[in-house]
């Protein structure tokens, strides 16, 4: 099972394993990471879980699709080219060890 850390705001960071195919949103939400807000359910129709896939390994979690990509032009936080919505990103093996940032702000 994949397992991501994600690195919050203030500096801390946590770690949490999920089963590959869960969406990297889900196993945040379940996990009680503060900052995924997720206001929509994983619909990607509300931009409020936005994370920043470190730079070093946003090739591996590839690129948004498109419905994200237009998405992603409404985050509170500003858009970086490795913005993602954690909705849309699936956990696999492949991604073990992945970092992501959670922005300042989802809202
Ligand atoms: S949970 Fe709403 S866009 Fe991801």
């Amino acid at each position: 099972m994949p397992t991501v850390i994600f690195q919050l705001p203030d500096g801390t960071e946590r770690k949490v394993t999920a089963a590959s195919g869960t969406a990297l949103m889900q196993a945040a939400v379940s996990n009680g990471v503060p900052g995924i807000v997720a206001e929509c359910g994983g619909n990607a129709s509300c931009a409020t879980c936005h994370v920043y896939v470190d730079a070093a390994q946003s090739e591996s979690a590839g690129p948004p699709n498109d419905v994200e990509d237009e998405m992603l032009d409404f985050t509170a936080s500003e858009r970086r080219p490795t913005s993602r919505l954690s909705c849309q990103l699936q956990l696999s093996d492949a991604l073990d060890g992945l970092v992501v940032h959670v922005p300042e702000e989802q809202v």
